[in-house]
């Protein structure tokens, strides 16, 4: 039995699924997926636009009891309620320690989060909650501000966390300030999955990545990854690729 992960792997129950022609099983990500191995301190799917990685993210944080718009599991807010039925077909294999704390974070839905904040501390009863945002609102801090203060204030440790392009927000230098506050709370007995496209944040070492392709998930090296070489490539000799890309038709 794995004592260091809350969650040590989601499988799809395959026998169950009604169609792998409808979305969201027809997704390669989905369609061929059976079980995805979750390292115990960080998890990330990478990947094209398209190709999954929000609507596995968002299935897993459903079965795991988050609201699908994402926060603590204490929020139950809904402002879009569209969410794929994919989350009753996965199981989730759980460790024998449980979560002290616990967030899910879609990239899209930062700001119904921060309105859904200031409507509970407004409303009666509860200590206010804005205290641990950095006692300052999400909506008059910056999108990244707002985001590190979320990371910093919020995020306490011994947690499970679900990140969906956390690095939308952030400028390389808070992307590094970010990996340093993910690799403080995996110290403090922290795991998290995350889907990022941020060549910065998927170098973390102590981590599995996980390519969503038209093979389905494939575990891959961070180096053989399209974020690494693609940008390495353009950073090098961003004339020749210039040159390349933007070369009259004809030429
Ligand atoms: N409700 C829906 N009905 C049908 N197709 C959908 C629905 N929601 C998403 N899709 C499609 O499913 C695919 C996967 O979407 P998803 O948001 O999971 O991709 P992603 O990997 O997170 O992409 P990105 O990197 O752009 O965030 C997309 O092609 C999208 O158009
Ligand atoms: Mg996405």
């Amino acid at each position: 039995m794995n004592l260091t992960h809350y969650a040590i792997h989601v499988e799809l129950q395959r026998a169950s699924v009604p169609d792998f022609t409808a979305y969201p099983f027809s997704l390669a990500a989905v369609r061929n997926l059976e079980r995805i191995e979750l390292h115990p301190k960080v998890t990330f799917l990478v990947g094209e636009n398209g190709s999954g990685k929000s609507t596995l993210l968002e299935a897993i944080a459903i079965r795991l009891g988050f609201n699908p718009e994402g926060g603590s599991k204490n929020f139950h807010f809904e402002t879009r309620g569209s969410h794929s039925p994919l989350h009753q077909h996965l199981r989730i294999a759980r460790g024998l320690r449980k979560p002290r704390d616990g967030y899910f974070l879609r990239a899209e839905s930062f700001f119904n989060l921060a309105t859904e904040i200031e409507r509970l501390d407004g409303g009666p009863g509860g200590p206010p909650i804005l205290g641990s945002y950095g006692s300052v609102s999400l909506h008059e801090q910056s999108h990244g501000e707002a985001f590190m203060a979320l990371m910093l204030n919020r995020f306490g440790g011994q947690g499970l966390y679900l990140l969906d392009e956390p690095e939308a927000a952030l400028s390389p230098q808070r992307q590094l300030a970010a990996m340093v506050r993910i690799h403080d709370l995996v110290e403090l007995g922290s795991q998290f999955i995350i889907a990022t496209h941020s060549p910065i944040l998927m170098g973390y070492p102590n981590a599995y990545i996980y390519l969503c392709g038209p093979n389905g998930l494939e575990r891959t090296r961070y180096e053989d990854t399209e974020h690494y070489q693609i940008t390495r490539q353009f950073l090098n000799n961003p004339k020749r690729m210039l040159s390349v890309l933007l070369a009259p038709d004809g030429d």
